[in-house]
């Protein structure tokens, strides 16, 4: 049985948006984002989650497509996370919704460069 990782969102005040340069939101130091937890970003229009799973990183827009609750504060198992609202699952990897149908939570390119981790929006 996989252990449930409990994730935290750090703060972002609403008007401070992600630094954005070639395409790529800055996310932060590896080292801010230790395994188990997340950080929710802010562009223009939405959030990004990004999931730090065991040395992995993984990004996803930070909506859950039932009813918009930040997926960051979701419960992670493995590579799936739980939304904390109603507890519809997605896979992390493919952002495919694992209660079935066709909805899926859109996914995103994380990039590390040195001890910094970004995310490919463009
Ligand atoms: S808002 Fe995520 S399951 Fe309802």
């Amino acid at each position: 049985m996989s252990k449930q990782l409990p994730f935290g969102v750090d703060y972002v005040p609403k008007r401070q948006r992600a630094k954005i340069v070639d395409g790529k939101a800055y996310v932060g130091k590896i080292s801010e984002i230790p395994p188990g937890k997340a950080r929710a970003i802010v562009l223009e229009k939405f959030r990004i989650a990004v999931f730090n799973v065991g040395g992995t990183f993984y990004a996803v827009k930070d909506a859950c497509p039932h009813a918009e609750y930040p997926l960051s504060k979701g419960v992670v198992e493995g590579e799936e996370v739980t939304c904390a609202s109603h507890n519809w699952k997605f896979d992390l990897k493919t952002g495919k919704c694992l209660q079935g149908g066709n909805l899926s939570i859109r996914t995103f390119e994380v990039v590390l460069d040195g001890d910094e981790i970004w995310v490919r929006v463009a």
